[in-house]
């Protein structure tokens, strides 16, 4: 083993992938790669929490791990794979499940808006679901998890089980940090731009998918919503605008203060035709590999066979450390 540190991170495959997701996952995803041993993982078990259509879920997870490959994860650097294809998760989930309390689970905002909202499947997978994600990130002993503001309550989680598993049987997992990278914009709906972009929005104009043509993404930039004035700068109560600079500050890797002087004196139909182009020429690249992909199926399935291979090796190793200390015969 090298001294590099190990970073795991995960999407679920229950929908496809937003300009949210990449600006805010995988952008940053592709710069970690050098520095740190990576783990991405398509989490299909999480995404059966909630009922999926057999067909469409198939669909997604190659979908997003094509997308992990386009958007310029090294497949050979990286371990990117499949959840259900490594038995261990589900494995040390259950052994963390003896060891999590009824009311720290309650205590997830998540789970309470979910089920909220769900109210006709508020399974049992929805409330254990975090700690299926503790062990996605212990069984690797993972330093560092990229996450989003809405999982780190999740992430908690995870550490609070491993402090305690390891206050009971003597050292062993690590304990993970979230991992907090340049803090880049947080891209919001276009429609709503006081709420995230979200690839649930039941208005498709509110989100950008990674796979939209370029026509549609023109077209959902120019019928984004700002406001009634006439100035490019971000300033509070702008929020439809500061969102479109946010966006084409990720995308053209300019300062959010290079972005604002560039269209100075402009008027909203060139920002947004300018935004509109920036988003498109950094896609573009990402489609391209996309489509090389989706052309070569065989390809693909080797990187998450080896993918798996290589996490089940780390994995089972884990796995076999913890069934010693819990005292199951080996
Ligand atoms: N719960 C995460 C989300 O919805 C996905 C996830 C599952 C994850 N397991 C993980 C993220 C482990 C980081 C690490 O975004």
């Amino acid at each position: 083993m090298d001294d590099k540190k190990t970073i795991f991170s995960g999407v679920q495959s229950s929908g496809f992938l937003t300009l949210g997701n990449y600006i805010g996952a995988l952008k940053n995803w592709t710069k970690l790669q050098n520095d740190y041993n990576c783990l991405f993982c398509v989490v299909d078990m999480h995404s059966i929490t909630v009922r999926q259509n057999p067909s469409e879920l198939k669909r997604r997870t190659l979908e997003i791990l094509k997308l992990y490959m386009a958007s310029g994860i090294d497949a050979e650097k990286n371990i990117l794979f499949i959840q259900s294809h490594v038995p261990a998760h589900a494995e040390l989930a259950w052994v963390l499940g003896c060891n999590t309390y009824m009311g720290e689970l309650s205590r997830m905002t998540q789970f309470k808006d979910k089920s909220a909202r769900n109210d006709e499947n508020i399974n049992a997978g929805l409330f254990t679901y975090p700690v299926l994600m503790a062990a996605d990130i212990l069984l690797y002993n993972a330093d560092l998890v990229p996450v989003g503001s809405d999982q780190k309550q999740h992430l908690e989680l995870a550490r609070d089980i491993a402090e305690r598993f390891n206050g009971v049987y003597g050292n062993l997992f690590i304990v993970p940090e979230p991992y907090i990278g340049e803090v880049g914009a947080k891209i919001m709906s276009l429609q709503e731009p006081t709420k995230k972009m979200s690839k649930s929005d039941i208005n498709p104009n509110g989100y950008i998918a990674l796979l939209d043509d370029a026509d549609t993404i023109v077209k959902k930039i120019k019928r984004a919503v700002t406001d009634s004035e006439n100035e490019v700068a971000y300033r509070e109560g702008k929020d439809g605008i500061n969102n479109l600079l946010g966006i084409y500050s990720a995308v053209t890797d300019k300062t959010m203060g290079e972005a604002q002087t560039e269209f100075e004196g402009k008027g909203y139909g060139h920002f947004k035709a300018a935004v509109a182009e920036a988003v498109v020429e950094c896609m573009r690249p990402m489609w391209q590999r996309y489509k090389e992909l989706s052309d070569n199926n065989d390809y693909v399935e080797k990187i998450y066979t080896e993918g798996a291979l290589k996490a089940a090796y780390l994995a089972d190793g884990t796995l076999k450390k913890v069934y010693e200390k819990i005292g199951f015969v080996i």
